[in-house]
């Protein structure tokens, strides 16, 4: 699986989004160690905080199916109608990605990839 197959993926993933909020539409495809992919997209809620990004969506459904080990994610974004841009993982998803990944998985945006411990050094790993 390439990067290139991975971003591709998560544009897929991308137009499954639900955003009649911000109109944002964000993608993702997870790789598993096992050469598996997970793609999720975001939902949103009139509530605003049941808002779901397209990473956790990934994550979610990869560890509900009994996957604990990840590769790389690919993350494309942008206002809906856009193509697929940049949008790099908020704060909440990549404490996600602590519980999950060590320092060496990689997040691939369209312009360029990022180890995690790049993102989000220091990470709060908890108990
Ligand atoms: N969003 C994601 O899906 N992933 C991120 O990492 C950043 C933000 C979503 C949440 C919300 O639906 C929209 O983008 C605008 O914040």
């Amino acid at each position: 699986m390439t990067d290139q197959q991975l971003l591709t993926l998560a544009g897929e993933a991308r137009t499954h989004a639900y955003t009649p909020y911000s109109r944002f539409a964000v993608g993702a495809a997870l790789l598993c160690e096992d050469g598996t992919v997970y793609t999720g997209c975001n939902i949103e809620n009139a509530s605003f905080t049941p808002t779901i990004c397209a990473e956790r969506t990934a994550f979610f459904k990869a560890v509900y199916d009994g996957k604990r080990e990840f590769t790389a994610i690919a993350v494309v974004g942008g206002k809906e109608g856009t193509p697929d841009g940049t949008a790099f993982p908020c704060g909440v998803c990549r404490q996600v990605m602590a519980e999950f990944c060590k320092e060496d998985f990689r997040i691939i945006t369209p312009d360029g990839s990022y180890t995690f411990g790049e993102i989000l050094p220091h990470a709060f790993g908890g108990f």
